[in-house]
């Protein structure tokens, strides 16, 4: 189809113009691929872009940044908005369409549901947030819904929100295979993210201490405990005085609950929130 091919991509804002798209597309038995965003692109968002390009006839990467996921007004407000810039980007990493709808066409009415995740989204994000992974499941499953994607990428250095959405997807037997994509790192180590545009040149420098300090822990398991190492990290991060972390929490890559001994399960993560100024960064460690 013509529309699909290389360099030519269409950007769209209203449900009904992506629906009879991908409609036709469909009917031309061509796969979709789905990257949702909330902008702001940065390398770590192209390597899902490239991922999906790659993998599906189709891709379609949507930009929207969603209200109903922010608890803190002060956060939405200054979320970075950047769509001329995405575009181009996205234009530029052979995208087929950019879906960029108001929050009007999202959310013609308020979204009243609520989705129950049992344990998974009590925990870290779940708790610092309240609301944050229903905002993120309301968006997710509209999307979904609206696009009905083969294949949806969402990156690992949002590690609870993948778990969360790979359940929301068991519970609802949604029909898409979800595909998760390792973080993206500057050259020292800081985990890609929208939000690091927000650090002043000074935060800049320190920020990658975060995952230098991650990646520095890894050499003490399993010598020293659980317990040590969240008191190792922890103390190493907020002897910065520019940063001070959240939470550090070591938990089952499954459950996201903690643990408390190395050999507890087969898969373990470490999972950080620091703030660096009033820019609230995340990132993660696998351990195990
Ligand atoms: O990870 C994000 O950028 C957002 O939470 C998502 C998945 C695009 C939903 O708004």
């Amino acid at each position: 189809m013509q529309n699909f091919l290389k360099g030519i991509m269409k950007t769209i804002t209203t449900v009904s113009e992506l629906q009879k798209e991908i409609c036709a597309a469909k009917a031309e038995g061509k796969t979709v691929g789905l990257v949702p965003t909330m902008g702001a692109l940065h390398n770590g968002h192209i390597s899902l872009v490239k991922r999906c390009v790659g993998e599906n006839d189709v891709a379609v990467v949507s930009v929207f940044v969603n209200p109903t996921q922010f608890n803190d007004p002060n956060d939405l407000r200054n979320y970075p908005r950047n769509l001329d810039a995405d575009v181009e980007l996205l234009r530029q990493n052979d995208c087929s369409i950019v879906f960029a709808p108001s929050v009007e066409e999202m959310y013609p009415e308020p979204d009243t549901r609520t989705f129950d995740f049992g344990m998974l989204d009590k925990v870290m994000e779940g708790a610092f947030r309240p609301g944050h992974f229903n905002g993120v499941a309301q968006i997710v499953s509209k999307l979904f819904d609206i696009v009905k994607p083969h294949r949806a990428y969402f990156g690992e250095k949002d590690f609870q929100q993948l778990a969360i959405i790979r359940e929301m997807v068991r519970q609802f037997s949604i029909p898409v295979e979800i595909v998760g994509c390792p973080i993206v790192r500057e050259t020292d180590r800081l985990a890609m993210s929208s939000r690091n545009a927000r650090l002043t040149p000074e935060q800049r420098e320190i920020a990658p201490f975060i995952a230098q300090t991650l990646n520095n822990s890894l050499t003490f398991v399993p010598s020293k405990k659980v317990s040590e190492v969240i008191e190792w990290v922890t103390g190493k991060v907020n002897a910065l005085p520019e940063l001070r972390v959240e939470y550090f929490q070591i938990v089952d890559g499954n459950t996201l609950q903690p643990v408390t001994c190395w050999d507890e399960t087969e898969y373990i993560v470490g999972c950080i929130t620091v703030f660096c100024g009033d820019v609230r960064l995340i990132d993660n460690i696998r351990y195990k």
